[in-house]
């Protein structure tokens, strides 16, 4: 060692996630190999591992090994999903369920969920379901995870019907986002991420807003510090919010905001991913926002320069914001009716008083929706 080197400062940032079951989230480098740290959220011997062919070959190994390295007598498992939003299905349900049962899991299991969103959701949907209830830990590696999916207790599969439509709120025992993991994805994966960390800034902080117009540069290219302060922030966003109204009741849906849009865009093109051009979650988000902020500028409640400013940020992160060429506007607003926030048949949505201010506005007339869909 060098002795004149100055030690390495590393920074750990925590938020926590308050209500009726707690729990911290850890944003830093390096803890996918803090074994005692992991190893501190299993209160028996049973650890199921998930993970998916993509993340699994890069950190499931170092996983295993500090778990092991710290509480030798855990017996691990593991259950490994294809990468990729076709694998969040019942049958793959199926799969980490016969892992705990083939583990002999008890009810003081942890299960730990290690990946990108699909991960997490199935992960936490089978802990949720095993003996009615077990924990779990989410170790999100994509940005998208850790600034939204990994966070507020969401977990699900996908149905021929529709994405998300079977499912629990489980709340994990801890997540931790290991920031290191972020220098392994690829750009157009930081950038979806990136749409969801502008949509706290659009729906709740303009400040925030600003800040990221600010830090366009260094969070693109992927800097540490940058991207840790802007997941830091996006998880207190979200934290405030899934504590007062963890079962999504009313103010967490302001989280959808350009969802409805954006799943309506992806179901009617297929789902995105690493292997074709379809958008992706993050893309088709930002999409999404662009025509939430656009349809609340038509309908009087918002400017029209914040929602033009907004696109203009969007774009700036190399994000899209228009819809795809090809997709029919009545074939979209048809997804859109389908969507689960709907009450009574009629379209409940989202929508944006400019800057930091979000709304859901029930009955949202879809002539009006129809005219942004077609502009
Ligand atoms: N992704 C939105 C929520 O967790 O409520």
């Amino acid at each position: 060692m060098n002795p004149s080197a100055s030690p390495e400062i590393v920074v750990t940032r925590f938020v926590e996630v308050g209500g009726d079951t707690p729990y911290r989230i850890a944003i830093g480098p390096d803890l996918l190999t803090d074994g005692a740290a992991l190893a501190a959220h299993v209160r028996g011997r049973h650890v199921l591992l998930v993970s998916d062919s993509n993340v699994a070959p890069l950190y499931a190994g170092r996983v295993r090994e500090a778990l092991h390295a710290a509480r030798p007598e855990l017996l691990i498992g593991t259950c490994i999903l294809p990468a990729g939003e076709e694998s969040k299905t019942l049958a793959h349900f199926g799969k980490a369920i016969d892992a705990l049962a083939e583990l002999g899991a008890t009810r003081d299991a942890c299960v730990f969920a290690l990946g990108g969103g699909v991960v997490g959701d199935l992960a936490g949907f089978a802990a949720a379901c095993w003996m009615r209830g077990v924990d779990c830990v989410q170790l999100p590696t994509t940005l998208l995870s850790m600034v939204d999916s990994s966070v507020g207790g969401k977990t699900a599969v996908d149905i021929p019907l529709g994405k998300n439509l079977v499912g629990a709120f489980h709340p994990p025992r801890a997540v931790f986002a290991d920031t290191s993991a972020l220098r392994s994805l690829p750009p157009r994966e930081l950038r979806a991420g990136l749409a969801e960390v502008i949509k706290y800034g659009a729906i709740r902080d303009p400040r925030f807003l600003q800040w990221l117009e600010q830090e366009r540069e260094a969070l693109l290219a992927g800097d540490d510090e940058a991207l840790a302060l802007a997941i830091a922030a996006s998880c207190e966003h979200k934290a405030e919010i899934v504590a007062r109204d963890p079962l999504e009741k009313g103010e967490r849906a302001l989280l959808n905001l350009g969802h409805t849009f954006g799943h309506a865009i992806e179901a009617e093109q297929g789902y995105g991913g690493m292997g074709n051009d379809n958008l992706n979650h993050g893309e088709a988000v930002a999409v999404g926002m662009v025509l939430a902020a656009r349809l609340s500028t038509d309908l009087g409640l918002a400017p029209a320069g914040d929602a033009e400013r907004l696109a203009a940020l969007l774009d700036a992160y190399g994000l899209p914001t228009r819809i795809p060429a090809g997709l029919a506007p009545e074939a979209l607003l048809a997804r859109m009716r389908l969507d689960k926030k709907n009450v009574a048949g009629r379209l409940r949505l989202v929508l944006w008083r400019g800057a930091g201010l979000a709304e859901v506005v029930p009955d949202v007339d879809e002539a009006a929706v129809l005219k942004v869909l077609a502009d």
